[in-house]
């Protein structure tokens, strides 16, 4: 059974994902992290709770328990709502079984990262937004991708840090970190990612991209900060795909 050889890692392993091969399909067991309480956890929860800038809410102050009962009740929510995102098709208090949905984005071949593959891409987050979720931190190796006969099918993973009822602000941030982390796959085009916003665009409401406007206005008044982190390290890629993302938004927004 799929929940006893899940049992059998979560029993014999750290917190983390493993596969799990089952009559001959694929799966992955994701195994939840103990729930110590630690005073530095406390203190930073309670310093979160004043930070008044929506733009650094978080959930790493949670308990890793917490965390993880978090992720697998937004999962099986989203599913059951037909959303692009992991299935969950075991689970216990320690561990979740999702059914194997592909390779990571950072993974695929590039030619295999076609406009129409970007775009669904895109779309996955706006999905989530029409929901009032915000996924908390898109990044390549949360976006999975499994082609077939239909084409090619985007999951989304990784929702420990997602925020339910999530306001305009929060949908904006994913947009700004999807940018930012697609600013690794250089062969992907500016204008590629452009009319893939703007078909994220069509999917949410004005707010939420008036609300991204006004943080790439508030950006573009900081990037003098990237720009100087770049003359002591050029080769820092963090402020490149800031000023990158930043870039593009500026273009789409004005
Ligand atoms: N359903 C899945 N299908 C394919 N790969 C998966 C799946 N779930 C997890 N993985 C793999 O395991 C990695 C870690 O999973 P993730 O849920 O992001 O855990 P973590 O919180 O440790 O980042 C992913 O980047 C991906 O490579
Ligand atoms: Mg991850």
């Amino acid at each position: 059974m799929l929940t006893s050889d899940a049992s059998i890692i979560a029993n014999n392993n750290k917190p983390g994902v493993y596969p799990l091969k089952h009559e001959n399909a694929l799966y992955w067991v994701k195994v939840s992290g103990e729930n110590k309480s630690n005073l530095v956890r406390k203190i930073s929860a309670q310093i979160a709770k004043l930070n008044a800038f929506t733009f650094f809410q978080t959930n790493a102050t949670q308990s890793a328990y917490a965390r993880f009962a978090h992720e697998k009740t937004i999962l099986i929510k989203l599913a059951q709502l037909g959303l692009p995102v992991a299935k969950i098709l075991a689970d216990d208090e320690r561990f979740f079984v999702t059914e194997n949905a592909g390779v990571t984005l950072k993974e695929l071949p590039p030619e295999q990262i076609t406009q129409d593959l970007i775009v669904k891409i895109f779309s996955s987050y706006g999905y989530l937004h029409q929901h009032n979720v915000a996924h908390g931190r898109p990044a390549l190796r949360d976006i999975m991708v499994r082609h077939d006969d239909e084409g090619a099918h985007v999951t989304l993973i990784d929702f420990e840090e997602s925020i339910e009822n999530a306001n305009a602000q929060l949908k904006a941030r994913d947009m700004f970190l999807l940018l930012m982390d697609l600013g690794r796959l250089s062969f992907i085009t500016t204008e590629q990612k452009l009319s893939a916003l703007l078909q994220w665009k069509k999917l949410v409401d004005d707010d939420v991209w008036q609300t991204l406007a006004k943080m790439t206005r508030t950006f573009s008044k900081l990037t003098f900060l990237a720009k100087l982190v770049l003359i002591v390290k050029p080769k820092n890629s963090t402020s490149r795909h800031i000023l990158q993302a930043v870039d593009i938004l500026k273009v789409a927004t004005q």
